[in-house]
């Protein structure tokens, strides 16, 4: 039986900090309001001239190193974006060619939103699994500050930029227990940059009915909770980190206690980096690796909601 394993992650945030503080002068809201419904204190925003792809390399060299990999056995590169740098070639094609991969490997991108980057998982461990391939880069990258109107006080204090990535391998045992991919489409509306290619509108902007979205997202994350677990034959009580997507603390500690975990079992980045979109969660992973919380052999579930509405999750053994 083939399964797929986390190697190793990097993650990249631009250098650029917004506070609240910040956002006090752009539009009518107060740290305290941010804080209190959203957990939010700060947030990356990248440079004008800081694109998805950027973000993507250095948060691939950084797994890269960490793996210390020849980049050439790479067998696909997946990156989850919702704001790619160009209509085509794909992100990760623009990706491949930064890394200096030239084995003519797979790569293209996915687009599920803050839904992303599980999606992506998901896929590689497909892959992976089916014997197919040995090995896949997997990028969830969001550069949301483009797309941001920041006059909308209702969006534009919530959103931050960023880039995560995992290198996960073929392995003899788990890894991945089980993945779960979701999509309702009947509620686009309530989610959506209102504008594309085939569709131009004057409104290249995040639009969200904000509380809508939240109650969906908290009923969401409860379902997957259950149906994930029973899936894989683990019990609550066998899960060591809930690894979520982080768009806002009031929505993640609801699933924390359908887990039944407390706060301390929670990888919590949204107070530093705002909703990172596809970055979310792999920077949430990678942040978690590197101060020592998390440990190998250590049963994380990961989950996540967005635009489409789109929901997801994966459970698997570090
Ligand atoms: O990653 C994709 C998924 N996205 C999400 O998960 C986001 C989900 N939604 C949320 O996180 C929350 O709904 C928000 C943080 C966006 C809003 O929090 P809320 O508790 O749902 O507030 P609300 O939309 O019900 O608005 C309550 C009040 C309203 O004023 P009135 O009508 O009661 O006078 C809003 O106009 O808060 C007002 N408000 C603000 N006030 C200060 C909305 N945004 C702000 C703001 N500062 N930035």
């Amino acid at each position: 039986m083939n399964y797929s394993r986390i190697n190793a992650t990097g993650s990249y945030l631009p250098e650029r900090i917004m506070t609240n503080a910040e956002l006090e002068k752009l539009v009518d809201t107060t740290d305290e309001w941010i804080q209190a419904r959203t957990g939010i204190k700060e947030r990356h925003i990248a440079r004008d001239d800081e694109t998805t792809c950027d973000m993507c390399e250095q948060a691939a060299l950084s797994a890269l190193q960490a793996a210390d990999i020849d980049p050439n056995s790479i067998d696909l590169i997946i990156v989850a974006t919702s704001t790619p740098d160009l209509i085509y070639p794909s992100t990760a094609c623009l990706l491949q060619s930064r890394l200096g991969i030239t084995n003519g490997s797979g790569a293209f991108d996915v687009q599920a939103a803050c839904s992303g980057f599980v999606y992506a998982f998901s896929i590689a461990d497909k892959f992976i699994r089916s014997g197919s391939i040995k090995r896949a880069l997997v990028v969830g990258a969001d550069a949301n500050s483009k797309i941001l109107d920041w006059s909308d006080r209702g969006t534009c204090i919530l959103f931050g930029d960023g880039a995560g990535a995992i290198l996960i391998e073929a392995a003899q045992e788990p890894g991945v227990y089980t993945s779960n991919l979701h999509a309702n489409g009947a509620y686009s509306h309530l989610l959506q940059v209102p504008s594309g290619v085939s569709k131009p509108t004057d409104d290249p902007f995040i639009r969200m009915s904000g509380n809508e979205v939240f109650k969906f997202a908290v009923n969401a994350m409860g379902g997957i909770v259950e149906e994930t677990l029973s899936e894989c034959d683990l019990d609550k009580s066998d899960i060591d980190w809930l690894v979520p997507h982080q768009a806002n603390e009031r929505i993640i500690k609801a699933t924390a206690k359908k887990l039944g975990m407390t706060m301390d079992k929670v990888i919590l980045t949204v107070a530093e980096h705002g909703n990172t979109s596809g970055g979310s969660i792999p920077l949430a992973l990678d942040t978690g690796i590197r101060d020592g919380r998390i440990k190998r052999g250590d049963n994380l579930f990961l989950e996540a909601v967005g635009s489409g509405f789109t929901w997801g999750s994966v459970v698997l053994k570090y």
